[in-house]
Order: structure tokens, then C-alpha cells, then sequence
């Protein structure tokens, strides 16, 4: 029998950061927020159904494509309880361009639910909003912070690759990330009672500057505190030295 021997992985960090560390990337991260923040419509309500709205459309397709949906969407249905009496199939008709998929369906389902069971309001809490299908702990966290303002904090792919290449360094060998521990240093991340920009900023910085294939590391201004930067230095961002000509 062959043994196949691998070589060790490399350590899993499982340290949360030190206030140190913690203040300088809020500070950098608020600091870069305030000059290159993306002007979006569901960031000018306060409307928890608007709020909501936009982060069902966001589950699965990209900020310029939701953008046009979401204003077309909320002038035909701009109430929760109007969503709630509309048809199912009008719904589902407006949003096909989306994606054909099961979320407008269950956004229905979700606004007919609100009014029967919690007077016509998108609830409040974490426990509430993740008892609906559809919302899950990511969309629960995004509405408690941008539509109620809580501290409460969010993981979806953008957040979970800056995370991991800022604190953690790079990821396993089957490509997965300690997930519970990226969504405890989410939240020891964030700066008191500034949940909402704080968690605003991490996506746009994730998909402005941590992007996935072509990071911006030359502008990155998390370089000074990036596990990762020195190695994508070395690897991806520099091209290959030339050879000599002779
Ligand atoms: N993706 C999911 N939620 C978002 C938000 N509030 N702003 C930008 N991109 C998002």
C-alpha cells in the first residue's frame, strides 16, 4: 500500500486581533469609506422593507443589475402590506430578470407572514427575521444593521475574502474558511455604535479594492496590517521578470 504523505497546512489563526489592531483597521477602513463610498439607493432609507428588499435582490445578483430592479420593484410595490396583496405571479414576473429562481416567491411569503404575525413590520430581531425562509443569518444581520442600526454583524462572500486575507492569511487547501470564526471577528470588528457604515464600508471595500481575482493591493490602505499583502506581492500582483534579452 502507497502512503500518500502531504505536506502540514498551514495554521488556522484563530486569535481575534488585538484592540490595537482592531482600531487601525476600523480607523483605515472609516477613513477609506468616507472619500469612496458607492452612492446606492437602499443606503438613502431607513424603510426595514426597502432595506429588506434590496438585500434579497443582492443574495444573488450584482449591485448594477439590482440597482434599476429595486427602484422599478419598490415604485409598484412600495409597502410591505401592498407586496403581501399583490399576486405572486406579478411578482415573480417583475423580478424574472433577476434570475428566474425562488426568492421572489419567498419574498412574498415573507411580507404575507409580517402582516399576519407581526402587525405589517419587518421584525426586529436576529431570532425573528432567521425564522423566515429566505433570510438567513447573513440577510438577518444586513437588515438589523442597515434598517435598525444595531451592531450586529454580517458575512457574505466579499466580507469573508477580506477577512480571510487581511487576518488569516491564505485560505485551507480545500479552498474552506473557518466560517465561525470569521463571523466572530466580523463582530469583535466592529466599532461601537457604528455598525452601519462600518458594515457598509466592508462591502464596498471588498468589492472595490479586496476584489477577488485582481486585488487593488497598490491602493490597498490595509497593506500596513495584511497577513496576505507580502506574499500576493511576490505571486499575483507583480508580473513575471523578463528574461534578458541578448
Ligand atoms: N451586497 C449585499 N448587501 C449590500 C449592500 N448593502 N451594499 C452593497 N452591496 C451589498
Amino acid at each position: 500500500m502507497q502512503l500518500l504523505i502531504l505536506p502540514p497546512m498551514p495554521p488556522v489563526n484563530h486569535h481575534l486581533p488585538d484592540s490595537a489592531i482592531r482600531r487601525k483597521f476600523q480607523q483605515r477602513l472609516l477613513r477609506w469609506y468616507a472619500r469612496h463610498q458607492r452612492d446606492l439607493p437602499w443606503r438613502k432609507t431607513s424603510d426595514p422593507y426597502k432595506i429588506l428588499v434590496s438585500e434579497v435582490m443582492l443574495q444573488q445578483t450584482q449591485v448594477d443589475r439590482v440597482i434599476p430592479k429595486y427602484k422599478e420593484f419598490l415604485r409598484k410595490y412600495p409597502t410591505l402590506e401592498g407586496l403581501a396583496n399583490a399576486s405572486v405571479n406579478d411578482v415573480e414576473a417583475i423580478w424574472r430578470p433577476l434570475g428566474y429562481n425562488i426568492r421572489p416567491v419567498r419574498l412574498h411569503t415573507i411580507a404575507r407572514e409580517a402582516v399576519d404575525r407581526h402587525s405589517g413590520k419587518v421584525p426586529d430581531s436576529l431570532e425573528e427575521l432567521q425564522a423566515f425562509k429566505g433570510i438567513g443569518r447573513y440577510t438577518a444581520g444586513a437588515v438589523m444593521s442597515f434598517a435598525f442600526r444595531k451592531d450586529v454583524p454580517i458575512l457574505d462572500t466579499n466580507v469573508k475574502r477580506l477577512l480571510q486575507r487581511i487576518f488569516l492569511g491564505p485560505m485551507n487547501r480545500n479552498g474552506s474558511k473557518p466560517v465561525k470564526h470569521l463571523w466572530d471577528l466580523s463582530a469583535a470588528l466592529i466599532p461601537k455604535g457604528k455598525g452601519y457604515d462600518f458594515n457598509q464600508a466592508m462591502m464596498d471595500f471588498g468589492a472595490i479594492i479586496c476584489t477577488a481575482r485582481k486585488p487593488n493591493c497598490r491602493i490597498c490602505p490595509m497593506r500596513p496590517l495584511c497577513i496576505s499583502y507580502p506574499r500576493d506581492k511576490e505571486t499575483k500582483p507583480c508580473p513575471k521578470p523578463r528574461r534578458p534579452s541578448r
